[in-house]
């Protein structure tokens, strides 16, 4: 089955309505947080060359770094705001006004600049962390924002560890953001503590108790500490986020952010469910994972959903007997649409004689029948013995098969 994808809306007033509400923005923070992966800290070239894949993926936001933490960062998100087009720009900012600067500074001159301001609300954010009062982490949190409004029109607010924070407090947070400019409201699990439930729960009280939430566009930043960062991006965009934050191949401080394109293919494999759209570029997902891996030196799990190189092998007998017949037996989605290649028929000692003969066949050998039975045994012996039989230790089957008794089959490549 191939996956749907998100289609053009249609023109007139009522589509235009319906469409906003059905968009999802994506917003990319494989360049900040994702960079703060122990170990993945990026050259300025590295990060623009990943900037341009992100904008040939189509993401709406690129979030190129945290330009106070390092001259250098402030060069590289500079550079990246003068020549990405397409995409927002924005960097990271503390609330106060030195980081703001900063961030201003290196993205005025995108097409699209943006500044990200954020302040933890969690009371061990605010007292083990700031040292301060939840009155102070208030009136920070409005002059801040009011600041960087003064700078650019466009301010994203975030409640640091909102996923742990008083609910009624974090209302009253998110109201003075609002109140001082914020047009975006992204509420973090900072800590990947929730649970998909109460990530729901959180963005429904936000956008319920916060007086207009209706002109803002609300956002998650879910870790994924629990494992649960793509099902709480999703619980937030079912409860009215229309904007999910992540990084390519789910990198990110500690156990990582929630992953692009997991959340991505989620919204698109169950489409008729979700009835959500998005204006991601899926097929580039591959390519952008594969880059972001190699600069990174992040190594993807074998079998991370979607971009791993096992998300569309199939080993078993039984898998591939069905897959042969019918791809969507066993795939939701197809590798072709997310850059992934094809799917692939691994040949391990828990496949069946269908797999053999579908890879003998696609490098050319017939094996007449009476044969087939020595080459099935043979094929065992060597399969019982390795992890996966590739084509070479395959065609040397085939040869020895060959010399012990001539007649078996032509080979060609
Ligand atoms: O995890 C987090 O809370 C963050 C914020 C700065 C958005 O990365
Ligand atoms: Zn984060």
């Amino acid at each position: 089955m191939t996956a749907t994808g998100g289609g053009a809306p249609s023109g007139g007033q009522e589509s235009v309505v319906e469409s906003r509400s059905e968009l999802v923005e994506f917003f990319d923070t494989t360049l900040r947080d994702g960079e703060q992966s122990p170990g993945a800290t990026l050259h300025p070239s590295d990060k623009l060359e990943i900037a341009h894949q992100l904008a040939r993926l189509g993401v709406d936001v690129i979030e190129a770094g945290f330009p106070a933490s390092s001259p250098g960062d402030f060069e590289a998100v500079r550079q990246i705001a003068r020549e990405v087009e397409g995409p927002a720009v924005t960097g990271l900012a503390r609330a106060r006004r030195g980081d703001i600067d900063s961030v201003f500074e290196a993205v005025r001159e995108a097409q699209k600049p943006l500044i990200h301001v954020f302040i933890g609300v969690s009371d061990v954010h605010i007292v083990k962390k700031l040292g301060l009062d939840r009155a102070t982490v208030l009136a920070r949190t409005a002059e801040a924002v009011a600041y960087a409004r003064e700078l650019c029109p466009v301010v994203q607010f975030s409640p640091e560890d909102a996923g742990r924070a008083d609910l009624e407090y974090l209302c009253s947070v998110v109201d003075v953001a609002v109140r001082a400019g914020a047009s975006v409201i992204n509420l973090p699990d900072t800590t990947g503590y929730c649970l998909p439930a109460e990530m729901a729960e959180l963005v429904a009280t936000v956008r319920r108790e916060v007086p207009g939430m209706d002109r803002v566009l609300v956002s998650v930043h879910c870790h994924d500490d629990l494992g649960l960062a793509t099902a709480n991006s999703l619980a937030g965009i079912a409860a009215g986020a229309r904007r999910v934050e992540g990084c390519i191949n789910g990198i990110g401080e500690r156990a990582g952010n929630a992953a692009i394109e997991e959340v991505v293919m989620a919204l698109r494999v169950r489409r008729p469910t979700l009835r959500l759209r998005d204006n991601l570029r899926a097929t580039e997902l591959g390519p952008t994972s594969r880059l972001v891996s190699s600069r990174t030196g992040m190594v993807v799990p074998p079998n991370k959903p979607v971009v791993g190189t096992n998300a569309f092998a199939h080993a078993s007998g039984v898998h591939q007997h069905g897959v042969l017949r019918e791809r969507s037996t066993y795939e939701i989605m197809s590798a072709e649409d997310v850059g992934a290649g094809e799917s692939q028929i691994v040949l391990t000692a828990r496949s069946g004689r269908h797999a053999l003969v579908h890879r003998l066949d696609r490098i050319g050998i017939r094996i007449p029948d009476e044969q087939m039975q020595a080459l099935w045994q043979k094929f065992l012996e060597v399969a019982d013995s390795s992890k996966e039989v590739e084509d070479e230790a395959l065609l040397q089957i085939v040869g020895e098969l060959t010399v012990h008794q001539p007649p078996l089959g032509s080979v060609s490549t």
